[in-house]
């Protein structure tokens, strides 16, 4: 089990990304650059793969287009499909792997967003990933993921980091509207190219006393761009643009975030 298959990650996921987004990085154009692909490129269809909770399903459906979304986890696709369902969208949002889902359409468009990708943690599941993407979409169909452009002095530092080095991330009110403090350790692994994640979840009394604790893992590969580059022409695609952020920033030079947008060939 990884980070998202936990109910209690699922059913908190949106409380707690809304304070990281607040207090780390905003993510700004992150909703309107999907938005943007899907209206390009999806006319016969768009699907939301590793959907999450749904974040970007849900503003694709707020401005007109219903997409079809998939998720490894179960948890994150029954809080996805709860939202759905409150907001009086009828949507269709089924548990899968990347690797080999099925749907029995084919799309013009597919979106995996915010590092879906990353949790594929072995070049053959991010080969098999792309290959079955690419089965499900039309001739010239358009996919879009991000990669963190691996940082030589962030994977020193990960290369030292034990799995007790927790450090205080964040704090939130949960679902139970109790306040909860994360805190996560991140090594890295330089064969594997994986960085593996502890994030512990503490609840808070009143008081400030924690009455509670759970460590829950998380794995993410991270992938050189030329690897990429490599991959996606042994996969099929062409690359149509490399961005460094959401606001469509040049994506030549290294960046933290860096966003491919690919065509079928
Ligand atoms: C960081 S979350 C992003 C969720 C969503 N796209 C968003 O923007 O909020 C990554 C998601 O990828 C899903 N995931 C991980 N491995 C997957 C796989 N092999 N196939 C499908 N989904 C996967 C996780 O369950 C998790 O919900």
């Amino acid at each position: 089990m990884d980070l998202h298959d936990f109910d209690d990650v699922a059913e908190n996921y949106d409380l707690y990304l809304e304070e990281m987004y607040r207090s780390e990085d905003n993510h700004a154009g992150f909703l309107d650059f999907y938005l943007e692909f899907a209206r390009e490129y999806g006319k016969d269809g768009v699907i939301d793969i590793a959907c999450g909770t749904g974040a970007v399903l849900l503003y694709l459906a707020q401005h007109g287009i219903l997409a079809d979304g998939t998720d490894l986890s179960e948890a994150m696709c029954r809080v996805a499909n709860e939202k759905a369902k409150r907001e009086g969208f009828d949507l269709h949002i089924f548990p899968a792997n990347m690797t080999d889902f099925r749907s029995d359409r084919k799309y013009s468009c597919a979106i995996i967003a915010r590092s879906g990708f990353m949790h594929l943690i072995t070049p053959e599941l991010q080969r098999a990933a792309l290959l079955n993407i690419r089965d499900h979409l039309v001739e010239g169909g358009m996919l879009t993921f991000n990669t963190f452009d691996p940082y030589p002095a962030l994977q020193a530092q990960q290369m030292k980091t034990k799995d007790t080095d927790a450090s205080f991330r964040l704090e939130y009110v949960n679902k139970d509207r109790k306040r909860e403090k994360i805190y996560n350790a991140i090594s890295y692994d330089p064969h594997t190219q994986i960085m593996s994640g502890h994030w512990k979840f503490e609840t808070l009394d009143e008081n400030g006393n924690v009455t509670e604790e759970r460590v829950r893992p998380l794995k993410m590969r991270q992938t050189y761009r030329q690897e990429m580059r490599y991959l996606l022409e042994l996969t099929g695609y062409e690359i149509v643009n490399v961005y460094g952020g959401y606001c469509k920033e040049p994506g030549d030079r290294s960046a933290k975030n860096v966003i491919w947008c690919v065509r079928k060939k």
